[in-house]
């Protein structure tokens, strides 16, 4: 059995402070002692020690230790078309991104970009995702498997379409259930990796392939499904356009068995309350993507009006419509656009984490799994220390309380805080 402590400042937020506020847990000076990959236990270093005298002890005093965040909503093939500002949704759709995703036709620059992506991944300290692949199986298997070799936990699935998008991305109905049981049976459950339906949005969905997303779920218990949902006014009229029989956009996903406890609908900012009322009926999740939201122009998330209805949100990224990898950014921007609408919710440095950690896992149904440091769980660790010299080492010198500590770090700490990650105990390449 290998076993260590890890000293350090720890934070992690065990319960949603969203229904129980107060749910931060800080210590000064924590002992984390992690026993074959697990967290066996979380505490004040002195108590930690004293039971476990004989457990070797690495000091990391002087930087803070996080649970390793939660990345609900994220492009793998779009790692290169990251910073293309400027556009709406659909045009930065045609302009930008679609001819990239072409490119992964291709499957040694889908290796490539891979690399890049899993990188990219664990230099934010993200060591859960629930990640787009591309429109084709084998660049989407090349997916997996460097997710595999890097030790990263991610959802994934290949993107599923058949119109309205560039020809070359579209697959027939027939050819999606294929491909896509295959690499079900190739990947799902398969160490720390797992498959997730993934149709791109209805607009570039005919009812034929929802069916066969359907379909998927139905026979493959334990795969998760995501898609994008209400994002653009302009996306939303066009859907209704296409499906006048359906009352509105989350109907679309309903009609085929598409929206329940393992869904993830990334956006939902042009929400309306019947719906928000049947994803919290249907116990569905919205991935918040707010560095994306200001960026695509597409809207500010309506947060009260999720908690209201009891809608579950996590965050999500969505490189490369959104501005990066880094979950303490999405934080600070979930925060920021709160403060800037007149309904905004007043998000805290313990929400903040909530949302990038423990939420996330909540979403993805991994909450025994990974998500805080509750003893028991998946040793996911993200090591936070300021360079020296940087302007979080000033801020952290001073700080005067616990919860202006952590805001500090979503607020000014970007992936040269990062300093160490580790999943399941084992560290991860950064
Ligand atoms: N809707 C359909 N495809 C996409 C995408 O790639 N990014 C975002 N943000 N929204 C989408
Ligand atoms: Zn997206």
């Amino acid at each position: 059995m290998t076993s260590e402590i890890l000293r350090a400042a720890l934070f992690h937020v065990p319960r949603n402070p969203f229904r129980t506020p107060g749910s931060l847990a800080f210590h000064e000076d924590a002992g984390l002692l992690i026993a074959n990959g697990r967290i066996a236990a979380c505490g004040d270093y002195a108590s930690v020690r004293q039971s476990h005298p004989d457990v070797a002890v690495r000091d990391l005093r002087g930087g803070v230790l996080l649970p390793g965040f939660i990345d609900t909503h994220i492009h793998f093939p779009q790692v290169r078309i990251l910073g293309c500002l400027g556009h709406g949704l659909l045009e930065w759709l045609q302009r930008y991104t679609l001819p990239e995703e072409a490119k992964f036709a291709d499957v040694d620059y889908a290796r490539t970009i891979a690399n890049e992506f899993v990188c990219g991944l664990a230099a934010h300290g993200t060591t859960t995702a629930l990640v787009f692949g591309s429109h084709f199986a084998a660049s989407t298997a090349a997916l997996f498997e460097a997710a595999q070799a890097a030790g990263l936990r991610i959802v994934a699935g290949m993107v599923l379409s058949d119109r309205m998008l560039l020809p070359e991305l579209h697959q027939s109905p027939e050819k999606a259930y294929r491909d896509s049981t295959r690499l079900i049976r190739d990947f799902h459950g398969t160490g720390r990796l797992l498959y997730a339906v993934t149709p791109r949005f209805a607009l570039s969905c005919s009812d034929a392939i929802l069916e066969v997303c359907g379909a998927l779920l139905r026979e493959n218990p334990g795969v998760r499904f995501q898609t994008h949902l209400n994002e653009s006014r302009a996306e939303v009229k066009e859907v209704a356009r296409l499906f006048p029989r359906d009352a509105d956009y989350l109907a679309v996903y309903e009609r085929h068995g598409l929206a329940g406890r393992h869904s993830v609908f990334a956006h939902n900012v042009q929400t309306t309350d019947a719906e928000l009322e049947r994803m919290a009926a249907n116990r569905c999740s919205t991935s918040h993507c707010p560095g994306s939201n200001a960026a695509l122009g597409s809207g500010i998330l309506p947060m009260r009006r999720h908690l209201a209805r009891g809608v579950h949100f996590a965050l999500g990224t969505d490189v490369g419509g959104g501005i990066g990898f880094g979950m303490l950014k999405e934080g600070l921007q979930a925060y920021l656009l709160q403060r800037l609408t007149p309904d905004g919710f007043p998000l805290a440095a313990e929400h903040l984490l909530y949302l990038a950690t423990l939420a996330g896992a909540e979403a993805l149904g991994l909450e025994r799994e990974t998500g805080d440091f509750s003893e028991g769980k998946s040793a996911d660790v993200v090591y936070v220390r300021a360079p020296r010299n940087s302007s979080l080492a000033a801020v952290m010198r001073n700080a005067p309380s616990a919860e202006h500590l952590l805001s500090a770090i979503f607020t000014v700490a970007d992936a040269s805080c990062i300093e160490q990650v580790w999943v399941e105990g084992r560290p991860v390449k950064i």
